[in-house]
């Protein structure tokens, strides 16, 4: 949530951080501002409601020349959307100017602490409380560090922050805790962000910083502290992506981009990891708990979103092939409800950005708890990459478009891979499927290329459904979690109401919602499924539901049963979400672009969710 800029350094710095704050757009984008340090020793605060490009066009940025700014783009969390709420926040006398991701949970009594020292405010935000905070301290001290350090131990809750403050002009302090924030050491600048994005155009080369840390940032180096006042040393990471890889190459949206890199970025999860001659599959990250794992208990899934419903699949894998009980739970609700950790219980976290708070909080829980825990994640040096006892990444390359595709299907891909190691250790799967499925994977690319290829034929079939106002997405066993997520993906870009659900729970309830007017998707793959899949279509067809099928190419039966089919190359079942998931993605974004809509930045969404 909310994308955090700030530079300090020997270039001007309004172009870079607007830049910046563009690529951290996907982050929240209801309203974005920028404070610059001019070279007059003010600083000067522009800020506005709606996307950057509504900040660039308002004002007349080219006369404002500075070398230390700090910028931010918000998803709003206390307040609404409005230029007043915007960051950067000021306290009251304009000396210190703060931008924040994250929520003060004690703001109300901190705001009443300060109004009975004689402070006033101007927003509703948790963000100007804390700013005035800063300079209430630094009115005792005259310490801009030490005023920072001692408001934020009075601080209960989250934050990323950066903050400036025009009587100590010659620096940025930032700060952590539950809000991912790091910063690049360029040449002769250093540009700190929330995300890698901001900062791979200028270096390569990172710091991130740990909960409970701060940095002060000057124009020749930085100190990194935590907020007891410890001195801290910490490594310079290298970021292992480019700029080419985060950027359109052409594609009308993100979102179209990254369905279409699928084939490469499941090759890129599997390279190397597995033995084509004996079906070996080798997991270097994870190879020291791989015993835990092998030998597990009980293994419990954690994760938010698409990455629970490519959990939820890991279960149905796991217990099928490895025969290892697993539960998937939703990460808000496993802390919350004191959950059951034995000794040999292994929690595998899923998670794209690698940030998402509630996954985050729930792994820190089970930690806790003594499980062992495996991270499968996406952004590499990311905060759970970095809790977890061990962990593999994903590589799906980075993921801009809020709706989560390829890192949906490489997640599935990690699953799969873990899934066959442990089911060839234990031998519980066989020799025989081993190879099958090895097999099969290594042309689950090119598949995954044909689908791709014929996505001008979903078009059509969007325009003829982009005014329904509810769908049903209806899936049997492996399939009935790619259901779930071509649900979600329509629903949150389209902002069409639609449920998935097992295909043979229908019956219990949602066949009262089919009329003509309900179109439902069936996942129809021809496999140990197939004839139960067709009893529930007929089930739909009796009641004059239209009927859209995902069905395997050489399946003329299903043509009896359908209105519309979205064909895909047969494969082995343990790989078929994958490819059924493709045309479920462009059926949700040729509808939502059918209606209009922003599919890479929906609204109220935000791409990574770092608040609870
Ligand atoms: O970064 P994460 O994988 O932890 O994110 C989890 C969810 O927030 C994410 O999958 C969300 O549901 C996406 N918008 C789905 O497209």
């Amino acid at each position: 949530m909310c994308g955090i800029v700030g530079y300090i350094g020997n270039r001007d710095c309004l172009g870079l951080i607007i830049d910046g704050l563009k690529r951290l757009e996907y982050r929240g984008y209801d309203s974005a501002g920028v404070a610059i340090l001019n070279e007059d020793g003010e600083i000067n605060i522009f800020k506005k409601k709606g996307k950057v490009k509504e900040l660039e066009s308002q004002f007349d940025f080219k006369k404002l020349k500075g070398h230390t700014g700090i910028g931010h783009t918000r998803w709003a969390t206390h307040g609404e959307p409005n230029d007043i709420n915007a960051h950067p926040q000021s306290d009251m006398t304009g000396n210190i100017s703060l931008v924040h991701n994250g929520i003060i949970e004690n703001f109300k009594t901190l705001k009443r602490k300060l109004e009975n020292e004689g402070y006033t405010f101007t927003s509703d935000t948790d963000t100007e409380v804390l700013a005035n905070l800063i300079q209430y301290h630094f009115k005792q001290k005259n310490d801009f560090e030490l005023a920072v350090r001692l408001a934020l131990t009075e601080v209960e809750g989250t934050y990323g922050l950066a903050v400036m403050n025009r009587s100590e002009p010659d620096k940025i302090i930032i700060a952590r805790m539950g809000s991912p924030l790091m910063f690049g050491l360029g040449k002769d600048e250093i540009i700190v962000s929330s995300d890698a994005a901001a900062i791979i155009n200028i270096t390569k080369n990172v710091i991130y910083l740990e909960d409970g840390e701060m940095a002060v940032i000057k124009f020749d180096g930085f100190k990194i502290k935590t907020i007891k006042d410890e001195e801290i040393y910490r490594e310079v990471m290298k970021l292992d992506y480019d700029l080419e890889e985060i950027e359109k190459s052409g594609f009308d949206h993100y979102m179209l981009k990254e369905i279409c890199e699928q084939p490469e970025a499941i090759q890129n999860t599997y390279r190397g990891r597995i033995n084509f001659g004996n079906g070996e599959v080798k997991l270097g990250g994870i190879e020291s708990v791989k015993d835990d794992i092998i030998n597990a208990r009980k293994i419990i899934i954690i994760a938010c979103g698409t990455a629970w419903h490519a959990g939820l699949l890991g279960e149905y894998m796991l217990e099928e092939y490895c025969r290892i009980p697993t539960e998937v739970e939703y990460a808000s609700e496993f802390r919350y409800r004191n959950p059951i950790i034995e000794k040999g219980d292994v929690v595998l976290v899923i998670s794209q950005s690698g940030e998402t708070a509630d996954t985050m909080a729930a792994l820190k829980e089970a930690k806790r708890l003594g499980a062992v825990t495996v991270g499968i994640v996406n952004s590499v040096g990311s905060s759970i990459a970095r809790e977890v006892d061990a962990g593999t990444y994903i590589h799906a390359g980075p993921e801009i478009g809020v709706a989560s595709t390829k890192a949906f299907t490489c997640q599935l891909m990690s699953l799969i891979l873990i899934t066959l190691m442990i089911g060839k250790s234990k031998g519980t799967i066989s020799e025989k499927e081993l190879k099958e499925i090895t097999e099969e994977i290594k042309v689950l690319p090119d598949k995954m290329k044909e689908i791709i290829n014929k996505r001008n034929d979903y078009k059509f079939i969007a325009e003829e459904f982009k005014d329904s106002r509810n769908f049903l997405y209806l899936g049997r066993g492996f399939n009935f979690p790619v259901a779930l997520e071509g649900a979600l993906k329509l629903k949150e870009i389209s902002y069409i109401h639609a449920e998935g659900y097992p295909a043979a729970e229908m019956k219990h309830g949602p066949i009262a919602l089919i009329d003509e007017n309900m179109p439902v998707v069936f996942i129809a793959p021809k496999d140990k499924t197939y004839d139960k899949i067709i009893s529930n279509i007929e089930e739909i067809k009796a009641r004059k539901g239209k009927i859209i099928t995902i069905a395997t190419q050489d399946d003329n039966e299903i043509n009896n049963y359908s209105d519309y089919i979205l064909r895909v190359p047969k494969t082995h079942p343990i790989l078929s979400p994958i490819l059924n998931s493709i045309p479920l993605q462009f059926l949700s974004y040729y509808i939502a672009t059918a209606r209009g809509c922003n599919v890479d930045q929906p609204r109220n969404l935000a791409k990574s969710v770092t608040v609870e």
